[in-house]
């Protein structure tokens, strides 16, 4: 992809955005879509350097990462809310907007499809069976999203307005045995086990070991993202084995 195309995809954006504003009302909760899209797409433009990929492919990764969520928008207006399972899955209705809006000539039918498919998949938990080359761009577009909820989960808390993001949680300072044990095990937990705001920033912190590059755990080391995080999480002992694995993942990624 040429950086004209990338240009021309960037002002179709602004023009698609501006559509649901003018239907919606300038609303703050698709502002902070439109500024995630846009952050989203410059964090794959930083993978996509650092990872070496040519200019073509770079221009693709951060067109990807800026369409990825175009679906929060008739989501958000015709359902009122952000959340899939009460409304639409918002990457499969991001995929019928590209189809219905976008126009083709910005992409050739081999990247439309690639996009769309990105767009699609972003959100499903696991990778479709595709090849390893169709999947560099979904995988860069997942840790490019990954990354940049770390910066959104961080500047809530520092707000104190996590409520915003996390309506309903308990007090921090706790840590639920459950979420503890999955992380320990399997690196993973279960959504539905978070109870506690140390839950669920244990959880997020615990990203680090699905990130496909470690050149995305990289960056969000050298913004604090991750320093952020384990110091807000209280220090038990049954804590220090999990917060030991993320250090050995930071290890490998920073070198340090
Ligand atoms: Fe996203």
């Amino acid at each position: 992809m040429e950086p004209r195309q990338l240009k021309s995809i960037r002002r179709w954006f602004e023009d698609y955005t501006s559509g649901y504003y003018r239907q919606c009302g300038k609303l703050h909760q698709l502002e902070l879509k439109e500024r995630h899209s846009r952050r989203v797409a410059e964090n794959a433009g930083l993978l996509a350097d650092d990872l070496d990929w040519s200019d073509s492919d770079r221009c693709l990764a951060v067109a990807a990462g800026l369409l990825h969520d175009i679906g929060r928008f008739p989501q958000y207006r015709d359902h009122g809310t952000f959340y899939d399972f009460k409304s639409v899955d918002h990457g499969d209705r991001g995929e019928q907007a590209l189809r219905e809006d976008f126009p083709k000539d910005l992409l050739t039918p081999k990247e439309f499809e690639l996009i769309a498919m990105t767009i699609r998949e972003h959100n499903k938990k696991d990778l479709p069976q595709l090849p390893p080359e169709d999947l560099a761009m979904l995988r860069i577009v997942k840790d490019s999203d990954k990354i940049d909820i770390y910066k959104v989960v961080r500047e809530h808390i520092q707000r104190g307005e996590q409520d915003a993001i996390y309506p309903g949680l308990g007090p921090e300072g706790e840590l639920s045995l459950p979420i503890i044990e999955g992380l320990l095990k399997d690196k993973k937990a279960r959504y539905d086990q978070l109870r506690t705001l140390s839950d669920v920033l244990l959880f997020q912190l615990c990203w680090v070991h699905d990130m496909a590059h470690r050149q995305s755990t990289k960056l969000l080391w050298n913004r604090g993202d991750l320093e952020w995080l384990i110091d807000r999480i209280p220090s038990t002992p049954e804590v220090k084995p999990v917060i030991s694995q993320v250090m050995e993942e930071i290890s490998r990624a920073t070198g340090i």
